[in-house]
């Protein structure tokens, strides 16, 4: 893991200045609507990307580690099938903390790799420059600023190239829109470019809800930082202990879902909106979804993404897959 207080000492955009994300109109558009919701790529600004870090280390949370089991037993299989001197991209980079072990393996099969990861989180993005560059030389990171909108840079790299699309965010995405982005990636590229996604699966529903209702509190923390985010970066008053942290499986939906809740009757006024906002108790902001899986409908999401799938890999309680798509 890379240490949370790194991320947090990163504040302001340091890679390409005059990025920083404009978050005015998602936070008016979703507060003012009813029900109350903010798209869940607002969580990540410096201290949120440090949040999930220590997410990934909590004892609850499964998916980090069991993805990283899966990639380090099948490393060298997956790189085996991927094309000669293939060029690596990855949406929603982060830290790229798991993405280092596939591109180890990577460099035993070829001299030097160059890697674009993309990221709305200009903090995670300069880390995993620093992180790679640090550990492997010969991998040339190029970081992409930005949102999964701006596919433009998969355009500028020679094939053979593969896309990642790791962490299990396609699940915080609707199922429509996780096709749409796919259906998108795959315009970018050409026949014999490949996608290796991971994907958390459903399993007991106890599992998941731990994982996502942390004993340390964590969790909850990532969740109220996006109140925190609104008051620093909007002049917003929100006092974020007069939210608590709500989190809960859906099975109807078949996802975990993230909610703020109005422990009393508010007002909240957000200067930067001209407006006050107005809370009833036990009114609820729905910050996320996380969308569990089955291997069939990983499968399928793939297929009407514009991928055929070429192998899919799995832990061994079947808790997470990761699987390798390639354009025909
Ligand atoms: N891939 C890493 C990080 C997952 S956290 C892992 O597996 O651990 C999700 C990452 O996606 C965050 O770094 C967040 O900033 C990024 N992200 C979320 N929504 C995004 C969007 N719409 N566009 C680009 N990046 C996004
Ligand atoms: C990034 N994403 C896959 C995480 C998840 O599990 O849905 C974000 C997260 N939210 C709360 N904990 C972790």
């Amino acid at each position: 893991m890379i240490a949370p207080e790194r991320l947090n000492r990163i504040s302001t955009p340091t890679l390409m200045p005059g990025s920083a994300p404009v978050i005015a109109g998602d936070v008016l558009l979703g507060l003012t609507r009813m029900p109350k919701s903010l798209p869940p790529k607002l969580l990540y600004d410096a201290q949120g990307s440090a949040l999930f870090e220590k997410i990934t280390c909590l004892p609850e949370y499964y998916p980090t580690r069991t993805e990283a089991a899966i990639l380090m037993t099948h490393a060298d299989e997956i790189c085996g099938r991927l094309g000669q001197d293939v060029s690596v991209s990855e949406l929603g980079a982060g830290t790229a903390t798991k993405t280092r072990i596939l591109l180890r393996s990577l460099l035993r099969r070829q001299c030097s790799v160059n890697y674009f990861p993309l990221d709305v989180s200009d903090a995670a993005l300069q880390l995993a420059k620093d992180e790679v560059e640090r550990e492997m030389g010969a991998v040339n990171v190029h970081p992409q600023i930005g949102d999964f909108e701006d596919l433009g840079f998969l355009k500028q790299q020679p094939s053979p190239r593969l896309v990642l699309y790791i962490g299990s965010s396609i699940g915080n995405l609707e199922h429509g829109e996780a096709i749409a982005l796919l259906r998108n990636v795959a315009q970018h590229l050409s026949s014999g470019d490949q996608l290796l996604l991971g994907v958390d699966l459903v399993k007991d529903a106890n599992v998941m809800h731990a994982a996502y209702n942390d004993s340390a509190g964590i969790t909850a923390s990532f969740n109220k930082n996006l109140l925190v985010r609104i008051n620093r970066e909007l002049g917003g008053q929100f006092e974020p202990d007069s939210f608590s942290h709500v989190s809960f499986w859906n099975r109807k939906a078949s996802r975990i879902e993230l909610h703020l809740e109005s422990t009393r009757p508010q007002s909240v006024r957000v200067d930067a909106l001209d407006t006050t906002l107005q809370f009833y108790q036990g009114e609820r902001i729905h910050t996320e979804n996380s969308y569990k899986y089955t291997i069939e409908r990983l499968k399928d999401l793939l297929q009407c993404g514009g991928f055929e799938v070429e192998h899919t890999w799995t832990d061994p309680h079947c808790w997470f897959a990761v699987s390798l798509g390639v354009i025909i």
